[in-house]
């Protein structure tokens, strides 16, 4: 039988676990609080922005919604981020990306104060995920994380593929399954695009990692009998439905989860977990910055 991995319900279980933390730090007067700032007027952007603002309305955390015109000036997004940097009220700083190509990404990611960043992506918190000190794990392998130890999927001696090599989910991903910590331990392939016979590589694959960002990529013709499969994608595809569109994800479910030991849905696998950890982060910073131990889940 394969196991679906059940991403909603794992979410659950996480922001149940920082409940008690959300708690303590609101007895001690904190109240956790995240800034998201929206410059785009992409309609997934704008999605993926009111659903992490509903979350934390939710848990107890306050969502602070700052959206800035797509064709405003540069400095417009940076005077935003050194305001929020410099507002001891605000834990947590997150701007969504992509950014308007008149902006300049990099220095989107470097303005933000490394304590506030909950995303995990300043260079100085990069360089701590990579050297094993992490202060904060990016959402979406970090949530892989999650999901990985609560299927019961070892990772340790594992021959774990990331296909896909992006800054927000391949890279961080591979790093936290290569660290010498648990969750990690696991003998790690990073497949992208010029790979060369990348079903080779899938095939020879305790775990599959789907990050690349195609439609439908990884069939059940590409992965070993047993294989547990992490499906990353979120993709637009055009469907005969009211919206036009559906979202399927990297891994072509339906034959995969012939072969699969165990597979995540899309929705409901990894997308859930990202929103969660997003929480987990918050809190986290909220914690580090005012000295409330609490404990996470
Ligand atoms: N755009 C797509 N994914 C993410 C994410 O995890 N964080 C931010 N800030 N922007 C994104």
């Amino acid at each position: 039988m394969t196991a679906i991995i059940d991403g909603d319900a794992v979410a659950s279980d996480v922001r149940d676990g920082l409940g008690d933390a959300i708690d303590a730090l609101a007895d001690a007067g904190q109240t956790p609080a995240l800034a998201t700032v929206l410059m785009s007027d992409d309609p997934a952007s704008e999605t993926y922005v009111s659903m992490k603002q509903d979350d934390c309305e939710e848990v107890g955390i306050e969502a602070i919604d700052i959206e800035i015109d797509p064709d405003a000036p540069a400095a417009e997004l940076y005077d935003t981020i050194d305001d929020l940097n410099a507002d001891d009220d605000v834990n947590g700083i997150l701007v969504q990306m992509p950014v308007p190509d008149h902006v300049d990404d990099r220095e989107v990611l470097r303005r933000i104060d490394p304590e506030k960043d909950v995303d995990g992506f300043h260079p100085e918190n990069v360089g701590r995920l990579v050297a094993g000190n992490a202060r904060y794990k990016p959402c979406t392998p970090h949530g892989i994380q999650k999901l990985l130890a609560h299927a019961g999927v070892e990772t340790e001696g594992a021959d774990a593929v990331v296909v896909g090599r992006s800054d927000i989910v391949g890279k961080p991903m591979a790093n936290l399954l290569m660290q010498k910590a648990a969750g990690g331990n696991a003998t790690v392939t990073v497949c992208h695009s010029r790979t060369e016979d990348l079903a080779a590589k899938t095939r020879g694959a305790d775990i599959v990692i789907a990050a690349a960002g195609v439609p439908e990529m990884i069939d059940g013709s590409m992965l070993a009998e047993g294989a547990t499969v992490i499906d990353v994608g979120v993709n637009r595809v055009d469907a005969d439905n009211d919206k036009g569109y559906e979202l399927v994800g990297d891994v072509d479910f339906e034959s995969a989860r012939e072969v699969a030991g165990a597979i995540t849905p899309v929705p409901g696998g990894v997308g859930p977990m990202t929103r969660a950890m997003l929480l987990y982060n918050t809190v986290k910073a909220t914690s580090r910055q005012t000295g409330v131990e609490v404990t996470l889940p």
